[in-house]
This record gives C-alpha cells, structure tokens and sequence, in this order.
C-alpha cells in the first residue's frame, strides 16, 4: 500500500514551492506535469557533476562511461514497457515522438485516398502532426465517433475502410480520463492491415503498460508526466516499424556516413532518430523516474488512483450545481463546471485557495463540440494527491462565498 502523505517527503516541491508564503499548495493538475522526486533529480545532478561527456563522440573514460549508460538506461525504459532495447528512441516528449511517427512513417508511406483515423477527444499532439501528413501527402483524415466519451472498438472498425493505414489515438484521454481498451482495438486495426499509432502521455505514468500484449505499432509518452524532467520522452515503434522510418532530423551522432555526392547512410534503429546531442542529464534523470515508479508498483500506482478518484467524485457530487463530464471514466482526470461559472473564473478563484488546476479546452480543441461546452476545469491527480487534496478542493468549491455567488445575481 503506498501512503500518499509519507510519499510526499521525496518531493522537494511539497516544502520548496514558490507559492509557499502565501498558502499550502494543492496540487491537481497532473495530468499537465508532474513533480520531481529528489532521486531524479540527483540523477541529473550527477551527470552534471560527476560524469559530464557527450556520448559516441570520444575515446577517454567519461564517453565510454556514458555509452553505457545510456546503453542501460534504454534497457531501464525497455523493460518497463516490456519492448526490446533497439524499439525505445528517446525524444523530448510525446509530441516530438508522435511528430517523428507522421512525418518519418506515415507522411513516407501514405499516399492520396489513405485514411487515418482519428477521435475529436484527441490532445492536439495527435491532430497536428497528422494534419501535416494530409498536407504532404492528400490522405485524408476520418474520425471515429465517440461512445459515451469512449473510442470502442466496434466504432473503430465501423470507421475503417480498406484505406485506412493508420490509426492514431490516446490510451487515455487527457480531458474525459476514458482507458482505451487497446488491445482490442489493435486487434480490430490489424485485422483491417492498418497500423495502430498510441499516445500514451497519460497511460504510461499511471499503468502497467506491456506493448507486446496490447500489439501496439508506435507507443509515444512523455518523461515530465511521470516524475521525470521536462524535455524528456519515448517513442516505442515496433523494430520493422522503426526500420521503415525515416529520421526527421539529421545531425551528428545519427549517420554512418555522408559525402558531397549528396549520399548519405544512416545509422539503424533507434540511433538514426537522435540526432545532435542528447539530454543526457534528462535521460538519466527519466531513469530514475522509471526506477522511482517501478519501487512503488504501476499496479500500486493504478490502484491507488482508482480508490482517489471514486472518494473524489462521491465527494464532489455533494457539491451544488457541479456538473461532471466523466463520473464514470477510470483515470485521475475529473472535469467538471460550476453552473453559471466561466471554467477559467472558477480556477482563478481555486487559484486563490491554493488549489492548482487547469481550465479551458486542454490542447483538446474538437472535444467542445462534443461536450457542448466552451470550456471546462479539470482536476488531476498522482499518487502523491492526498484525500486532504480532495477535501480542500471540495470544500473551496462548496464555499465559494460572494465570487461564485455573484453569477447568480
Ligand atoms: C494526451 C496527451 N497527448 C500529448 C500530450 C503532449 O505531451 P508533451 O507536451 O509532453 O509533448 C499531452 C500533454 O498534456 C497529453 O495529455
């Protein structure tokens, strides 16, 4: 069992936050970023104190000590998503790594009248990139109809077509907190020969995630998200996959060889994908992050949340004229309106309680067609939220006095 309340001592935030002179700090916007714990930053710290050298460029003892390193940190990161060591490229995050899937895979091998398909409930991550996949190439992109807020896989293979290559959507949805069932899914996908394409920016933190048993093709996610430093993330793609890439970016450290009859050859997988010099810092520190969360247990980690967030809504169902827009879903991820309140009036005002939470559309911009809303606030949380958290957040919006009153006057 984890004890939330003891688990916040290897939070420097819990005692250092800036916001500290003026009130506690009630922190629910996880789903945004997360804290550090001291081991990950120690990580870093070691590299920057102890160990700094690039890696693959130098033949003296630090260089060498790095390539291990690095060596091991991506058999660290492998293991934890159950894939083989040559399927992990690190990235600066899952918006870089679901960037390098759209125009090193897709916009390479999709041509005029592909489809890829997508949700409206999708992080504009996974709706940028793929629009620049239209571009380039004039496939066309479909969506699939949500159900009750989910993506199920009988909607997903009545939205195939014998176009569809792709097929591009979150395990977890970062406003509506629904888990995907993606196995199921990817069963549905392969058997229509198309690829599945996962953002798992809010998965990868809160589950155990084994791609193998999902068969997921490309599984993107980001460090920050899960304790590790920003600037950090993981692009999984299937070995084959991976070798049909093509890198995004060209530089050092990513090519055999070039010359000036414009010829180049790449290294393979996943070295082509990380060009220039990496962050190395951040990498390690992602290390101790995945070492941090596998001490504690995803599945611990799963539970815990789910026990959080059935107290959570019961709680916030005794709250008058609160509408919630995912009582039912699994993830930490409440979003919710106070009647005849502005989403972002009522986080400034929790602002002022020092509850930390986050509103407007969440880089979710179709979802307020289906929400028919224009903007909602969402709670977030991590195994580090407390009940406390939950009360006080229950209780600033029970007695919001005069400032919510007003909208009723
Ligand atoms: C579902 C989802 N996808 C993608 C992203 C983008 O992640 P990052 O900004 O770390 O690249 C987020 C971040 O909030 C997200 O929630």
């Amino acid at each position: 069992m984890i004890d939330s309340k003891l688990i916040r001592k290897d939070f420097p935030m819990y005692e250092n936050h800036i916001t500290m002179q003026k009130h506690d700090l009630v922190y629910l916007d996880n789903a945004s970023t997360t804290f550090k714990p001291y081991a990950v930053l120690k990580a870093e710290e070691e590299y920057n104190t102890r160990f700094t050298s690039n890696t693959h460029r130098g033949d003296y003892d630090l260089c060498f000590y790095n390539d291990t390193k690095l060596a091991e940190v991506r058999h660290t990161v492998a293991e934890f998503i159950n894939a083989n060591d040559d399927e992990v490229v690190f990235t600066s995050g899952t918006t870089m790594s679901i960037n390098f899937v759209a125009l090193g895979y897709a916009a390479k091998h999709l041509i005029k009248d592909d489809e890829i398909l997508l949700s409206v409930s999708e992080h504009a991550s996974n709706v940028l990139p793929w629009y620049r996949v239209s571009q380039i190439t004039g496939c066309k992109i479909k969506f699939i109809p949500l159900e009750n807020g989910r993506i199920t896989p009988e909607n997903v293979k009545k939205t195939l077509s014998k176009h569809t290559k792709i097929v591009a959507i979150a395990h977890v949805s970062n406003v509506l907190g629904y888990v995907n069932d993606i196995k199921a899914i990817a069963k549905v996908v392969h058997e229509a020969g198309a690829i599945i394409a996962v953002d798992g920016a809010q998965s990868v933190p809160h589950m155990k995630i084994d791609v193998k048993d999902l068969d997921i093709d490309f599984l993107s996610f980001s460090g920050h998200k899960m304790c590790g430093p920003t600037g950090t993330g993981v692009l999984y793609g299937k070995a084959n996959l991976l070798e049909e890439t093509d890198p995004v970016f060209g530089g050092g450290g990513m090519n055999v060889k070039f010359d000036t009859d414009v010829s180049v050859k790449y290294l393979s997988a996943p070295t082509k994908f990380e060009a220039g010099t990496l962050h190395l810092e951040g990498i390690y520190g992602l290390e101790a992050a995945v070492k941090y969360l596998d001490e504690i247990g995803m599945e611990n980690i799963e539970v815990l949340e789910k026990n959080l967030r059935r107290y959570a809504i019961s709680e916030l169902k005794k709250v008058p004229d609160l509408v919630i827009y995912n009582e039912d879903a699994e993830a930490g991820i409440i979003t919710f309106n106070k009647k005849g309140v502005f989403a972002q009036d009522l986080a400034t005002y929790l602002n002022s309680k020092g509850i930390a939470v986050r509103s407007g559309q969440h880089c979710a911009k179709m979802l307020h067609h289906y929400l028919n809303e224009i903007a909602t606030v969402r709670m977030s949380i991590y195994f580090y939220t407390t009940k406390e958290d939950i009360d006080a957040l229950v209780n600033a919006l029970k007695n919001g006095g005069h400032f919510l009153d007003a909208y009723f006057a």
